[in-house]
C-alpha cells in the first residue's frame, strides 16, 4: 500500500512535468488543444508585480480559481535596462516563471510587445530609446526596428524552448498591443509578426488584440483576432463585427477587466464584483475563451509604475487592481464568487486554495534617525550648459536640479517652465517660492522680485513616463525652456534663461546609500550648508527589528512624496496626496532582526513623522529636570523652591532639534482609497460655465439608443476653443447621462487630436460612487465615462477646452459599453464658442 501510494506521488509530482510535446491551433468556432476543442480561462498576472518567492502561491492562487492558463506580459525596459545589457535572472526570470507554470498544470500566453502598456513606465518600452531624439516609437524607424529585433531574439532564447511544440507550456503569443488606439499601420504590424514567427516557429499560434471599435484598422489577416473589453460591457456586441468578418473564428476577450488601475490624486477605482462573474459567465456560457486582467495585479515596485495620458495621469504603485486575488495574494469577495461560478464549469472539484506564504505583522513607529540632503544624491553635474532633459544626460529615473543666475527683476514675475515633467519645486536661493505639478496641468507660478545674481533652483522630480498614446515620447527634466516675464511701465519684459548647472540625482538604492554613508562621515562640513536649501527633502534611513517576518503595509501618510527601499529592495513610489497611502512591503523581502530602511523624500515629511521623537524630546526635557529638582533635598539645604529648577542644567534648543527623526510605522491591512488633494477633483466651479440662454448651439437632435459610436455632423464647421455638449433628456427614464468617449473633427473630417484638452465645466459629475469625472470622456478609455451624478436633475451640461481655438465640423461619441448603455443621452445640443 505504501508503495503504490508513494508511486502515485512521484508520478502527481513528475508528472506536468513532463507535458508532451502538442500543439494548440485554431478550428472551427473554437481553438483545440492537441486536436480537442478549448476553451482558455486565462488569468493574467505579471511576474515582476509579484515577489519571486511568492510566484508559485499567485500561480496556485489563480489555479483554485479554475484558470487553465496564465497571461503574462514581457517587459523590454525590465529585461533591458541599459541598451544590450540583458537581465532575465532573479525577479525577471520570467522562463522560470512558465516552467512554474506548468509545473502546476497552467498553460502560458506570453505577451511580448514590443509594447505593453500595463500601466508600466513607457508601456514597457525603454527610456533609452529616447536619447535618440527623432525616434517613431511604435513604427517602422530602422533604430527602433533594430532594437525590437534584438530584444524579441533574446527574449525568444529564454521563450521559444517553452512553447507547447516543443513540450513547454505556451500555447499563444501576441503581436504588439491594441495597436488600434495608437494608430493605423499595418505593415509596421506585419514587421513585428514576422519577427515573432521567425523566433516561435510556423507553428506557432499568433494573435493580435484591440477594441471591437478599432481592430480592423490593423487587423492581419493570418492572425488571430482577440477583442479588449471591461467588466459589464455587451458580450455580444463587442463580438458582433468580428463575427460578420470571421464567422468561422474561435472567439476570445484578451483583456476582461476585473477592475482598473488608481492614478495619484483621483479617486479609487473599483467595479462590481458581479458584473465581472456575470460577463465570465456569460463568456463561458457560450464557449468564448477569456483571459481576466487582473486576476492578480500586485504592486509596480520600485519605478516601474507608469503614467496615464491626455494630460499627465501617474499611476500609483499599488496595481492592486480590485482584481479577484488582491495585491498580496488575499482572496475577496470577487474570488469567492467567481470561484464559485467557474466550479460549474469545471468537471473536477477546483483544487484547494493555497494557504498564504507569509502573515500578516504590523512594525510599531521607529524612527529614522540619518538624514543627508538630496544633493548628495548627485550624480553628474554639467556646467554653462543649455537645458538639458533627463535622458540627455543619461538618466533613466529619479530628479534633476537646474541652477540658474537670475538677472535683476525689479518687480514681480511669472516664471514658466516649458514643460516641467514631472514635479517642480522651485527655490530663490533658499527661500522655497512653490510648486509646478504637471498633474495639475501647472506651468508657471510668481516669483518676487530678485537681485542680479541670486540663484533659481529647481528641483523636478520625474515619475513614470506615459505608457498609454502617442504620448509615450515622455522625456523628463524640463523638456524646452525656462523663461520669466513681466511688465515695467507697459512694456513686457522676458527672459529665457539658456545657462544652466544640471545635476542629475538618480534614483536607485547605490545612490541612496552613498548619500547616507557620505552624510554620516561628514555631518559637520561642507553639505551641512545645503541643508536648509531643499526643505525637508532628502534620503532618511533607519532600522527595525523583527522577531518574526510576514507581510506589513508601510504608512507613509506623513511623508511627503518619493521612494522607499527596504533591505535593498526598491518597493515603490509614495504621495501624500494619495489615494494610496501605504506601500505593501513583502514578508519574503524582510528578515529576522535588523531590517534597513531608506526613504528618499524630495518633499519630506511633514511634522506628523515627527511626532513620537517630539514626544521623546519633551521626555528628555522632563527627566533632565526631575533629577536636579531632587537634588538639593538630599542635600542639607533642602528646598523645592521652584527658583532650584531654573540653576538646572536644562536641554538646549538645538540638542532637541538635533534629537528629533521623522518615524515611519506599517499596519497589516492596506489603505488605497484616501484621497488627500488641495483642490476639488470636481468641474464645477459656477465662474466656468458660460452662459448658453442666448447662444445658438451649431446643433442640435437625438442621438439614437444602443451601443457603438455615432457621428454628428454640424452644418458647415465653426470656430471656437471650447465645445459644450448639453443633455436635455436621456434614453431611460432616470436623470443620470453619461459618455465613455467624445471627439471632434476638423473641416475635413479628420479626428483632433486631444492631448491638450481639458474639462471647462461639468456641472455634476458622480465621484461617491465611483471615479466618473468629465475628463473620462479623452482618457482615450472606451470603457470608462463621465457621469453626472446619482438623480442629479436634467439637463446636464459638459465643457470641452480644446486648449486653443480650432475649426470644429462633426462630433463622435461613444455611449457606455454596457448593453442598453446606460446613460445614453437623447435630446442634445452642441455649442462652439
Ligand atoms: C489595455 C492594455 C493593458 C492595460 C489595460 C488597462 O487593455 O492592453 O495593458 O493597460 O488597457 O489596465
Ligand atoms: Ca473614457
Amino acid at each position: 500500500m505504501k508503495k503504490v501510494r508513494l508511486l502515485l506521488a512521484t508520478l502527481l509530482l513528475v508528472f506536468p512535468l513532463m507535458m508532451q510535446a502538442g500543439d494548440f491551433t485554431v478550428g472551427h468556432k473554437t481553438f483545440l488543444l492537441n486536436g480537442e476543442p478549448f476553451v482558455v480561462k486565462a488569468a493574467e498576472v505579471h511576474y515582476p508585480r509579484i515577489p519571486r518567492p511568492y510566484w508559485e502561491h499567485r500561480i496556485q492562487m489563480c489555479k483554485s480559481l479554475g484558470m487553465n492558463t496564465l497571461c503574462i506580459y514581457v517587459f523590454w525596459n525590465l529585461h533591458e535596462p541599459r541598451e544590450g545589457q540583458f537581465d532575465f535572472t532573479g525577479n525577471s526570470d520570467v522562463a522560470e516563471f512558465c516552467r512554474l507554470a506548468q509545473k502546476n498544470g497552467m498553460y502560458v500566453i506570453v505577451r511580448p510587445g514590443p509594447y505593453v502598456c500595463a500601466e508600466w513606465e513607457m508601456g514597457g518600452l525603454p527610456w533609452w530609446l529616447l536619447k535618440k531624439k527623432d525616434i517613431r516609437l511604435r513604427e517602422q524607424d530602422p533604430y527602433f526596428m533594430e532594437r525590437v529585433r534584438i530584444f524579441e531574439e533574446k527574449v525568444a532564447e529564454q521563450l521559444a524552448p517553452l512553447t507547447i511544440q516543443n513540450g513547454g507550456p505556451i500555447i499563444m503569443v501576441q503581436v504588439e498591443n491594441e495597436y488600434g488606439s495608437y494608430g493605423e499601420d499595418k505593415a509596421y504590424i506585419a514587421e513585428i509578426r514576422d519577427c515573432l514567427r521567425h523566433l516561435y516557429g510556423a507553428k506557432q499560434t499568433l494573435f493580435q488584440c484591440d477594441w471591437s471599435s478599432n481592430f480592423e484598422l490593423n487587423g492581419l489577416d493570418d492572425l488571430v483576432w482577440t477583442m479588449n473589453f471591461g467588466t459589464g460591457a455587451n458580450i455580444d456586441e463587442q463580438f458582433k463585427r468580428l463575427k460578420q468578418l470571421r464567422p468561422d473564428a474561435p472567439l476570445m476577450c484578451s483583456e476582461f477587466w476585473s477592475g482598473w488601475f488608481d492614478k495619484w490624486g483621483a479617486n479609487h477605482e473599483t467595479r462590481p464584483a458581479k458584473d465581472m462573474v456575470d460577463g465570465i459567465e456569460e463568456m463561458l456560457s457560450k464557449n468564448i475563451s477569456f483571459s481576466l486582467y487582473m486576476t492578480h495585479g500586485g504592486t509596480s515596485f520600485g519605478h516601474w509604475a507608469g503614467a496615464n495620458s491626455p494630460g499627465f495621469a501617474p499611476d500609483v504603485t499599488s496595481y492592486d487592481y480590485d482584481a479577484p486575488i488582491n495585491e498580496y495574494g488575499g482572496t475577496t469577495e470577487k474570488f469567492f464568487r467567481l470561484r464559485k461560478m467557474m466550479q460549474k464549469y469545471s468537471k473536477e472539484p477546483l483544487p484547494a486554495i493555497p494557504a498564504p506564504p507569509a502573515m500578516m505583522i504590523s512594525i510599531p513607529p521607529f524612527e529614522l534617525t540619518e538624514r543627508a540632503d538630496i544633493i548628495l544624491g548627485a550624480d553628474s553635474l554639467v556646467m554653462n550648459s543649455p537645458l538639458l532633459t533627463m535622458e540627455e544626460m543619461g538618466q533613466g529615473w529619479g530628479s534633476m536640479l537646474y541652477i540658474a543666475t537670475l538677472p535683476e527683476i525689479t518687480s514681480e514675475s511669472v516664471l514658466t517652465l516649458n514643460e516641467c515633467h514631472d514635479y517642480a519645486q522651485v527655490f530663490v536661493d533658499t527661500a522655497y517660492i512653490g510648486k509646478i505639478d504637471r498633474v495639475r496641468n501647472e506651468k508657471s507660478l510668481r516669483l518676487p522680485a530678485v537681485k542680479k545674481g541670486q540663484e533659481l533652483r529647481i528641483l523636478v522630480e520625474a515619475m513614470g513616463r506615459i505608457n498609454f498614446g502617442r504620448a509615450i515620447k515622455d522625456y523628463k527634466g524640463i523638456t524646452e525652456s525656462v523663461t520669466l516675464t513681466t511688465e515695467q511701465d507697459g512694456h513686457e519684459l522676458s527672459w529665457n534663461l539658456k545657462r544652466w548647472n544640471i545635476f542629475t540625482i538618480p534614483d536607485n538604492l547605490a545612490t541612496a546609500r552613498r548619500a547616507l554613508d557620505l552624510a554620516q562621515r561628514d555631518s559637520s562640513s561642507m553639505f551641512n550648508f545645503q541643508s536648509s536649501i531643499f526643505k525637508g527633502s532628502g534620503y532618511y534611513r533607519g532600522y527595525f527589528t523583527l522577531k518574526k517576518t510576514g507581510d506589513t503595509f508601510l504608512n507613509m501618510e506623513a511623508w511627503g512624496k518619493g521612494q522607499v527601499y527596504i533591505n535593498g529592495h526598491a518597493i515603490g513610489r509614495f504621495w501624500s496626496i494619495g489615494p494610496q497611502q501605504t506601500l505593501y512591503v513583502p514578508g519574503c523581502w524582510l528578515k529576522k532582526g535588523k531590517n534597513e530602511i531608506i526613504v528618499l523624500d524630495v518633499v519630506g515629511p511633514s511634522l506628523q513623522a515627527y511626532a513620537p521623537s517630539i514626544t521623546n524630546a519633551l521626555k528628555l526635557t522632563s527627566t533632565r529636570k526631575i533629577p536636579s529638582q531632587r537634588a538639593p533635598r538630599s542635600s542639607s539645604a533642602a528646598s523645592s523652591a521652584p527658583s532650584a529648577a531654573s540653576s538646572a542644567p536644562s536641554v538646549t534648543l538645538s540638542e532637541v532639534e538635533r534629537s528629533l527623526s521623522p518615524s515611519l510605522f506599517s499596519q497589516n491591512h492596506p489603505e488605497l482609497d484616501k484621497l488627500n488633494t488641495e483642490k476639488s477633483r470636481l468641474h464645477n466651479n459656477p465662474a466656468d460655465c458660460p452662459d448658453l440662454n442666448s447662444a445658438t448651439p451649431v446643433v442640435e437632435g437625438q442621438f439614437a439608443p444602443g451601443n457603438g459610436w455615432q457621428t454628428i455632423r454640424f452644418n458647415g464647421s465653426k470656430r471656437g476653443r471650447f465645445v459644450a455638449i448639453q443633455a436635455l433628456s436621456s434614453q431611460s427614464e432616470k436623470p443620470e447621462v453619461a459618455i465613455a468617449e467624445l471627439y471632434v473633427r476638423d473641416a475635413d473630417g479628420n479626428r483632433l487630436s486631444r492631448e491638450s484638452w481639458t474639462v471647462e465645466y461639468a456641472d455634476s459629475e458622480e465621484i461617491n460612487r465611483g471615479n466618473f469625472t468629465g475628463d473620462k470622456v479623452f482618457d482615450l478609455q472606451e470603457s470608462t465615462y463621465w457621469q453626472s451624478a446619482r438623480k442629479s436633475p436634467l439637463p446636464h451640461l459638459l465643457v470641452i477646452d480644446l486648449g486653443s481655438e480650432q475649426t470644429i465640423s462633426a462630433l463622435d461619441y461613444l455611449p457606455r459599453a454596457e448593453s442598453s448603455a446606460p446613460g445614453s443621452i437623447k435630446n442634445f445640443k452642441i455649442f462652439v464658442y
